[in-house]
């Protein structure tokens, strides 16, 4: 009987701390966010500090605008054809739709540039949701630069 109980209690344990590890919490989605904004090379194109303006194809900034998270997803997923906004979910304009399109609706010229990294549907939740908390409407602070480079870094110096 006793052994019984303990091997339920012990269950009981296992199963609660595995939800728990299910269920990220909002400052664990935001730090999954950041890692993704890093892994896809957003900042390639929209500066670490996502006010545009880096490197190659010279993106917009993403503190200015404000989207809904489910937008910004869609962004995400699908890019901005005919723009230098690539597409990261694999799947988009194969099997499925973007903007109610396929790749065969586009000419070879048109047709909607992937990014080179592809990202899941919980990486692209993540970022979405560090874009729509961490950077929308947001003005740049030390804290984000040290969040960005991990340690005090000469980059945030002067913030
Ligand atoms: C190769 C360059 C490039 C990369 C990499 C890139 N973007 Fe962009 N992005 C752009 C450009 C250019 C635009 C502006 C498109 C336009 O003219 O409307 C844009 C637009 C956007 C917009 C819409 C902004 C607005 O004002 O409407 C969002 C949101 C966005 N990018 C998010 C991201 C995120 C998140 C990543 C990383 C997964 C990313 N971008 C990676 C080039 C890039």
């Amino acid at each position: 009987m006793k052994k019984i109980n303990l091997l339920l209690i012990t269950t009981f344990i296992f199963m609660t701390s595995l939800s728990f590890s299910i269920e990220d919490n909002e400052d664990e989605i935001l730090r999954k966010g950041l890692i993704v904004y890093k892994k896809a090379n957003c900042m390639g194109c929209h500066s670490w500090h996502g006010k545009g303006g880096g490197g190659y194809g010279a993106g917009v900034s993403l503190r200015e605008p404000s989207y809904e998270k489910a937008e910004l997803i869609n962004i995400i997923k699908c890019g901005i054809p005919g723009t230098g906004m690539p597409y990261f979910y694999r799947k988009s304009y194969k099997t499925e739709k973007c903007y109610d399109t396929l790749k065969e609706d586009y000419t070879d010229d048109e047709r909607p540039k992937n990014s080179k990294t592809f990202l899941n549907e919980r990486q692209i939740t993540s970022l979405a949701t560090f874009v729509y908390t961490e950077l929308q409407g947001k003005d740049l602070n030390k804290e984000n630069c040290i969040k960005f480079f991990s340690k005090e870094s000469k980059v945030c110096e002067n913030l």
